[in-house]
């Protein structure tokens, strides 16, 4: 109680100072109740006079269930709450006033209240925790003070044992409330707060708190990480089934044929390169691999903090190339394969295993390769649990000799026989994925090439027909070896 008072104490200060700072002016010109600083729906002008009094931090709270009407992230959003506070807190940092948040101040949801007993049950833990990530999320690109709970002792003790305040339960011995045990429930519910803002501060820090101070060193003003959110709603949604995750399918090939040639989308490229409208050869391949590589790292780092335990599964990436031999057995020879190697490979491979990118770039390329921060180097270092290879072969084959696909065959035979060679010499490889199970759609080439083992007829409702491959395959798959357990995996 004694902080409770001070509290209050601190409470009359501020809006003494208020009364003060108000001297001279005409209330006339304000609407009622702007004083207090609450937001309402003209909190603009509420922002003007704490601009006006010299206030450099507003401190308000957001109604849990103005957000989310239901109480969970499962029942819904409402964005028209969500976009009030956006408004009011860019209103704020407009004018200079840092928005000091509250997640909450005593209005538990009602939902919540009716369906498990709000902070009675557990249940409020993992709820509360959604709540406050959702918040982070939504807003802690600008807010950079956040309070899990305001009081919790005072909710705790009027709320449940004396019941002045919402809920306003007590035993009969304390009040006149309708339900309530004084001398449990507020330690019932004192414990559940504890979780509840434990778990929070755990995510915040795990989550945000990182990121957000490396933004600060790069200098960033806004926030977005599309591809971590697009992954991590992935991971929610499938993670429980799904045990292996490729981040990204060749993003060199991506970074390169969609920037450097345009050949495919999204097709730019400088005029010395082909007919794109726009683009850049030289610099916006290096430009889209930086982020493609960030956002890998932020994609795996957060599949570990929150999903891997419980989910168990593996999170890499598959990156195409080819092996380089030197062309001539000189120097200059060698050290050209081992920079295309670089270029081709080590674009993604060494950011991924030891932080940045291959010295052999950073001397050729300069200052168009952009640079990692040091703690951008620590979350990529590392960031896989396995490396997918694509390796690209063009047996692609006229429709006329579709169903004996001999050279398919032989294509596949060749490079499993030499895989096994490779895991008895030790290699850890534990997968082989084939391209592909159907004729498809090859991006630029759409359905002029059938990489398919097996036939689809597109004039035909899209019927299968079995190659000579596909058959092969299924005559190589008859018998298993049950000794092992496939886990990196290989895919061409
Ligand atoms: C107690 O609550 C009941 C029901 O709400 C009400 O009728 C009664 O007047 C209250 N008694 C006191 C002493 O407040
Ligand atoms: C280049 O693109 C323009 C505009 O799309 C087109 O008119 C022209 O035919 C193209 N030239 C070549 C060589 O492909
Ligand atoms: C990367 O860092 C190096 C060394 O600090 C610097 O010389 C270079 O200009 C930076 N490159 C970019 C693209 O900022
Ligand atoms: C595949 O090879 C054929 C014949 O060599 C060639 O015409 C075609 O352009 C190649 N296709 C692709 C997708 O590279
Ligand atoms: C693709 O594989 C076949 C069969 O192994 C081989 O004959 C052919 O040369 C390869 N093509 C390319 C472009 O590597
Ligand atoms: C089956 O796998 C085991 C363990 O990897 C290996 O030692 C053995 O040679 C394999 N069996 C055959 C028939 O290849």
């Amino acid at each position: 109680m004694e902080i409770h008072h001070n509290l209050m104490f601190f409470y009359l200060l501020v809006l003494a100072y208020f009364f003060a700072c108000t001297e001279g002016l005409s209330r006339r010109d304000y609407p009622a109740g702007f004083i207090f600083g609450a937001g309402s729906s003209a909190y603009q002008e509420d922002i003007a006079v704490m601009k006006e009094i010299g206030l450099d931090s507003f401190r308000f709270s957001i109604s849990w269930s103005r957000v989310l009407p239901k109480g969970k992230l499962s029942g819904g959003v409402n964005r028209e709450g969500v976009e009030f506070y956006n408004q009011l807190i860019n209103e704020l940092l407009y004018n200079d006033i840092q928005p000091f948040i509250t997640l909450f101040h005593w209005d538990s949801p009602q939902a919540l209240e009716d369906e498990y007993g709000g902070f009675l049950s557990t249940n409020i833990v993992n709820d509360y925790r959604d709540y406050a990530d959702f918040c982070f999320k939504e807003f802690g690109d600008r807010v950079k003070y956040w309070v899990t709970f305001n009081e919790p002792n005072t909710f705790s003790s009027e709320g449940y044992s004396n019941g002045d305040t919402a809920p306003g339960r007590c035993s009969s011995y304390e009040g006149n409330c309708t339900a309530g045990d004084s001398a449990t429930e507020p330690y019932v519910v004192a414990h559940h707060i504890l979780l509840s803002h434990a778990l929070a501060v755990k995510l915040y820090r795990q989550k945000y708190q990182e990121d957000i101070a490396v933004m600060k060193e790069i200098g960033l003003d806004s926030f977005r990480n599309d591809y971590r959110d697009y992954a991590d709603f992935c991971f929610k949604e499938f993670g429980d089934r799904v045990k292996y995750w490729v981040t990204f399918n060749e993003p060199n090939t991506f970074s390169s044929e969609g920037y450097s040639t345009g050949d495919t989308a999204p097709g730019r490229c400088s005029s010395y390169e082909g007919n794109c409208t726009a683009g850049d050869s030289a610099t916006e391949p290096y430009v889209v691999a930086h982020h493609i590589l960030l956002s890998h790292a932020s994609a795996v780092k957060l599949y570990r903090q929150k999903y891997q335990a419980s989910q168990m599964g593996e999170i890499g990436i598959t990156v195409s190339t080819y092996w380089m031999v030197p062309k001539y057995q000189t120097v200059a020879s060698t050290e050209a394969a081992a920079r295309g190697l670089d270029f081709a490979f080590g674009w993604f491979v060494n950011p991924i295993t030891y932080g940045d990118y291959p010295e052999s770039m950073r001397a050729i390329v300069g200052n168009r390769l952009p640079n990692f921060t040091e703690a951008q180097s620590n979350t990529l270092q590392g960031s896989l649990d396995f490396l997918g290879f694509s390796d690209v072969n063009n047996s692609s084959l006229p429709i006329q000799v579709f169903l004996s696909d001999s050279m398919r065959v032989k294509y596949h035979r060749l490079h499993l026989s030499s895989l096994l060679k490779t895991i008895r010499a030790g290699v850890d490889v534990r997968g082989y994925y084939l391209w592909s199970f159907l004729d498809d759609f090859e991006w630029n080439s759409g359905y002029t090439y059938r990489f398919g083992i097996n036939y689809v007829d597109y004039k035909d409702e899209l019927r299968r027909y079995m190659k000579n491959s596909a058959l092969w395959f299924k005559d190589f798959l008859q018998e298993e070896n049950v000794t092992t357990m496939p886990q990196t995996i290989y895919s061409q």
